[in-house]
């Protein structure tokens, strides 16, 4: 399928792995990059055989360590809030995908890989992943998402904490603070985040993508969130995976979904 320069890309069983590829430089996110995970993600939602998306970095040390900070001898007054909200856009991307996307965080996730992780539905990790957003060290701010995203995924104290200190945490602790869903081994990280993709898949996919849609209400404030839900429970009540699904239940059978 695609050809990218920083990216994998791989599909086995409805299952889309993106592994963000230049570990000589624990995979920071160059623009290049960037725009190539825009174009993988418009593939990913209009390629029918992909169910379900798992985001890596190439190798055991680095998931994303953070944006290519040798770019930002290009950042300035005149182009920072554009590369601020390209990055937004393509994380937002990530984030609103109608199909479920989950980070593997298989080492560092600091700076705009931590943020890459949050713009994911589901973060797992690996046992030596370590998070961190230390963008003030360089005078900077998360600004691809991340202040928004870890504030409502954290809360308001740890937030700050990560934010105003800069310092890397450990996989226990993001799991103490709700950052991520599941600590597992390194080699068995992958197999983790397709084990839950596969239970996932087994449901109704106009509902998943409905319940992506509601969450996400959430994090928008221009949207009441309940008027979302409601649309969306009427979306599913038109479908016939719907019908199927209580049938099935009724029947003692397990359903057939089609996404329809
Ligand atoms: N941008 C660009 N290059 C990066 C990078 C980033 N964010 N993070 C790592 N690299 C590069 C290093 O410059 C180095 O390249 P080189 O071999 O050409 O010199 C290579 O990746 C390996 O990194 P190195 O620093 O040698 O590894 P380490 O094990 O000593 O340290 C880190 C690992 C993650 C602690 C360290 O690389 C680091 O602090 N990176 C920056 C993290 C950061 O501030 N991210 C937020 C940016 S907003």
């Amino acid at each position: 399928m695609s050809h990218f320069r920083y990216l994998k890309w791989e599909v086995e069983q409805g299952i889309l792995t993106l592994t963000i590829n230049r570990p000589d430089k624990l995979n920071a996110l160059n623009f290049e990059t960037l725009e190539e995970l825009r174009t993988a993600m418009r593939n990913a939602y209009e390629e029918q055989s992909i169910k379900a998306i798992i985001i890596t970095g190439e190798g055991s040390k680095s998931f994303v360590a953070g944006a290519d900070i040798t770019e930002f001898m290009q950042v300035n007054e005149y182009n920072a809030r554009k590369i601020s909200e390209n990055g937004q856009e393509i994380f937002s991307m990530i984030e609103m995908c109608p199909k479920p996307v989950i980070a593997a965080v298989n080492g560092y996730a600091l700076g705009g890989g931590c943020e890459l992780a949050m713009a994911c539905h589901m973060r797992i990790a690996s046992t030596n992943a370590k998070f961190g957003l230390p963008e003030v060290s360089l005078g900077l701010l998360p600004g691809y998402g991340g202040t928004q995203r870890l504030t409502l995924l954290v809360g308001k104290g740890k937030a700050f904490e990560l934010m105003m200190t800069g310092d890397m945490i450990d996989a226990h602790t993001a799991l103490s603070i709700g950052l991520i869903n599941h600590i597992t081994s390194p080699e068995a990280l992958i197999d983790k985040c397709k084990e839950i993709l596969n239970v996932i898949m087994q449901r109704a996919p106009i509902a998943i993508a409905q319940v992506i849609e509601c969450v996400n209400a959430v994090y928008n404030e221009s949207k009441n969130g309940y008027q979302v839900e409601a649309n969306s429970f009427a979306i599913c009540s038109h479908t016939e995976d719907f019908r199927e699904g209580t049938k099935a239940f009724l029947e003692k059978r397990k359903p057939v979904f089609k996404g329809r």
